[in-house]
């Protein structure tokens, strides 16, 4: 089973928390930045007298002892970090606590510290989590992984925007020095460095709007991509795809949508639920050839009392070839007419762009 965990990893000002924060509004679930888990255990250890030159493991260790991390939920449903019961807020955006939190976090004990907590998270249902390692090291296993980039300068003039975020008389070419000696920090450290998950997908939002990548991010959560090369057999005499042969792929598109949210039609029979075609809406915008690469998308567009629609959508390149509606009906073992069940409207949520 897969984690119900969004991952969102990358390196300082890429945009991280307030993409994450947008989509836990959207999907009204709730959003763990645990960077500020890090910048909390500074805030904490500074007060011990801790800073860059005298980090010492054995007494982080015993610092850590008496730490009581923990998240409370505010009316709104936001989750703000607690430290021994104070609410630090704005003071963990600090120059002097962001210095400190990178170091910090290169240390063993500390890692391990918040892992276990981070981990906790799972507990409460799909959540969207952001740092550095959440997809290769906390979540391994997450549903849904996205690694966050953007330019060099687009990250310093980001960050010079953030009012407080950076010391008196920053200039673009100083925050640009200190971000990139924090990403050198935080991928070259032995300990769960910064790198994208294999599986993971790259978003480069230089030059875009927060709600395109908002956007881009919820159609990956909702929808399911895969590709598919164009055979003999798909294609009439002059090798254009027969256009019967598109119910079939979109078919072959469903199958796998369901399969990869961990609920095929197997399983869902074994349940006692089929879910038969009971309605094909398509529209043809440009044909498809012989040895075309093809990018099948489907995602769950709609979910009645006892049907549901699936729209998948083909394309070649950029271009967009047919897009079909297709309502499967969901009967019981004796053929009669029954409600989706829970288990399939979970497993692929509809969200709307
Ligand atoms: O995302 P941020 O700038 O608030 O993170 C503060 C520091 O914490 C950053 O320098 C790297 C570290 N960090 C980490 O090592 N792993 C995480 N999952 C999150 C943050």
């Amino acid at each position: 089973m897969k984690d119900r965990v969004i991952a969102i990893d990358g390196p300082a000002a890429s945009g991280k928390s307030t993409i994450a924060n947008a989509i836990a509004e959207r999907l009204h679930i709730p959003y763990i930045n645990t960077g500020g888990m890090y910048r909390a255990v500074a805030w904490h250890v500074a007060k011990h007298g801790v800073n860059a030159d005298n980090i010492n493991e054995d007494a982080l260790r015993e610092m850590l002892a008496s730490l009581t991390l923990d998240y409370v939920a505010d009316n709104s449903g936001k989750y703000e970090i607690r430290v021994n019961g104070e609410f630090p807020g704005e003071q963990l955006r600090t120059p002097e606590i962001t210095a400190l939190s990178s170091p910090l976090s290169a240390i063993p004990a500390v890692r391990t510290y918040l892992l276990e907590r981070q981990r906790e998270f799972a507990k409460l249902g799909l959540i969207v989590m952001e740092g550095r390692d959440i997809g290769t090291v906390i979540f391994p296993n997450a549903r849904y992984k996205f690694f966050l980039t953007a330019s060099p300068e687009e990250r310093a003039r980001r960050r010079l925007c953030q009012n407080g975020e950076v010391v008196d008389g920053a200039t673009l070419e100083s925050v640009a020095k200190e971000i990139a000696q924090r990403d050198l920090q935080d991928s070259s450290r032995p300990v769960a460095p910064l790198k994208q998950a294999a599986d993971a997908i790259p978003i480069d939002s230089t030059g875009l709007e927060i709600s395109q990548v908002v956007d881009r991010i919820l159609d990956r959560i909702r929808s399911h991509y895969s590709t598919y090369r164009v055979s003999y057999g798909d294609t009439d005499q002059m090798g254009v795809v027969y256009y019967a042969n598109y119910l079939e792929f979109f078919e072959r598109s469903r199958t796998e949508m369901l399969r990869d949210a961990e609920l095929p039609y197997r399983k869902l029979e074994e349940l006692g639920y089929y879910l038969p075609v009971s309605e094909v809406n398509c529209k043809y915008f440009s044909s498809a050839r012989y040895d075309d690469l093809l990018t099948f998308k489907s995602w769950v567009s709609e979910i009645g009392n006892v049907r549901m629609v699936i729209a998948t959508e083909i394309y070649c390149g950029e271009k967009r070839l047919v897009r079909g509606l297709v309502t499967l009906a969901c009967v019981n073992t004796k053929g009669r007419p029954c409600r989706i069940p829970e288990v399939l409207a979970n497993a692929c949520p509809i969200i709307s762009l």
